[in-house]
């Protein structure tokens, strides 16, 4: 899950990473009303999950209420690659010396964390990295030994802070490092970091993404959660601790095991190919224990996706024998009822196959076709989709 700016503005604060003061507005007179406790000049900041916000005319700078005002009125309902500003984060205004770059993030490929650094700010980090990669420390975290101060001023030095910036920066390096294990993130990144005219060391502008795994060592996490963003039919099924991720296609997909599921996704958008082009329309693991209740709420959450033409439920019976799950099909389409109006194409395999096929041939029910292998139903169900 990722932060808004002023969430993570918040946490930084909670940690004692300096920030400036902000005051969150949905309202051009909300921003005024901010600007005015604020007092002197502050910035009008759009609170939006991507980047390049000052670019797409997302961050101004307002000397007095009135211009704050004024660009809020601007700034609310800015569509910023396709994000629209709905909050502003009226922030105090900051006399910039130098711009620098800070991240912490976990490093898949290598198993570990690894720290960004760059002593030159202002300019993307992503474009730093590709035209002056010498520019960009970057150092490999020990999860175990962590970032203590000696290890901030190795990173520092590392990332070429002249020496009298190595003892002011160092000890907010250990501060956001606190924020990421504290707070079992999987990014924190400040961009710019900051050296103000007076010679403070601020984190202007946040990004951390928190580790969803590790939600249930975090109950304030839930708050942070933006419910009103989040597409509807995944936290539908996120209700239903269901693994459903919506995706741009016709076809319905409902298998056990991560794997099975993600090879289902390839042979249908093989098979879509030829029939007219269409997709996977989910990624959808009902898991090991496919029982009636899990298979009603999946088929729920999919059938509620208008994109959807047809399903294929494709299902590898282990512990869970294929009996068991086409009992939960039968019972499933019994409770949703009217609302199961999308034709499904079922394969079963594995433990008690034989079983499984019996009990859906005899329910004969109108919507449902069974297919004797993987590519058979892909092809069946992109037929359907289609028709
Ligand atoms: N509180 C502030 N006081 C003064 N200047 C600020 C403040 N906040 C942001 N800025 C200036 O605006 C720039 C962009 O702000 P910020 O980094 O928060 O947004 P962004 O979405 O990352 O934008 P971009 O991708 O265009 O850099 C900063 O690099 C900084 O120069
Ligand atoms: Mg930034």
């Amino acid at each position: 899950m990722d932060l808004y700016e002023y969430q993570a503005r918040d946490v930084f604060e909670s940690y004692g990473v300096p920030v400036l003061p902000g005051i969150i507005a949905d309202t051009p007179a909300e921003a005024r009303a901010a600007a005015e406790k604020l007092g002197g000049v502050v910035v009008v900041k759009a609170q939006v999950k991507i980047g390049g916000r000052g670019k797409a005319g997302g961050v101004k700078v307002a000397k007095t209420p009135e211009e704050a005002e004024e660009h809020a009125k601007n700034i609310l309902g800015l569509d910023i690659k396709g994000h629209i500003v709905k909050r502003v984060m009226i922030a105090g205004g900051a006399r910039i010396a130098q711009e620098f770059y800070f991240s912490v993030l976990l490093d898949r490929a290598n198993r570990s964390y690894l720290s960004l650094t760059s002593y030159e700010g202002g300019m993307e980090i992503e474009q730093l990295a590709v035209e002056r990669p010498e520019a960009l420390a970057r150092i490999e975290v020990n999860p175990i030994k962590g970032i203590d101060l000696d290890e901030a001023k190795h990173i520092a030095v590392a990332a070429k802070f002249p020496a009298d910036l190595i003892d002011k920066v160092a000890p907010v390096i250990v501060k956001l490092y606190e924020v990421y294990t504290g707070e079992d993130a999987t990014l924190v990144e400040v961009n710019p970091l900051v050296l103000t005219e007076e010679g403070n060391i601020i984190a202007l502008d946040g990004k951390v993404s928190l580790d969803e795994n590790a939600a249930f060592r975090h109950p304030n996490h839930e708050a942070l959660e933006d419910k009103a963003a989040a597409d509807p039919l995944e936290a539908k099924a996120k209700a239903s601790d269901l693994n459903y991720v919506k995706l741009d296609g016709q076809v319905g997909i409902i298998g056990n095991g991560a794997g099975l599921v993600m090879s289902t996704l390839d042979v249908v958008a093989y098979a879509g190919e030829k029939h007219g082009g269409v997709k996977p329309a989910n990624f959808l693991d009902i898991g090991g224990g496919a029982s009636a209740e899990v298979m009603a709420a999946g088929l729920d959450v999919i059938l509620g996706d208008p994109q959807v033409k047809s399903v294929f439920v494709n299902v590898f019976g282990g512990i869970t024998a294929c009996d068991a799950v086409a009992n939960g099909i039968v019972k499933a389409l019994e409770v949703l009822g009217s609302a199961a109006n999308k034709p499904l194409v079922v394969r079963l395999d594995g433990n008690n196959v034989e079983e499984g096929r019996r009990i859906l041939t005899e329910a004969n029910h109108p919507l449902v076709t069974l297919a004797a292998g993987m590519d058979e139903g892909a092809d069946k169900a992109a037929e359907l989709a289609n028709a």
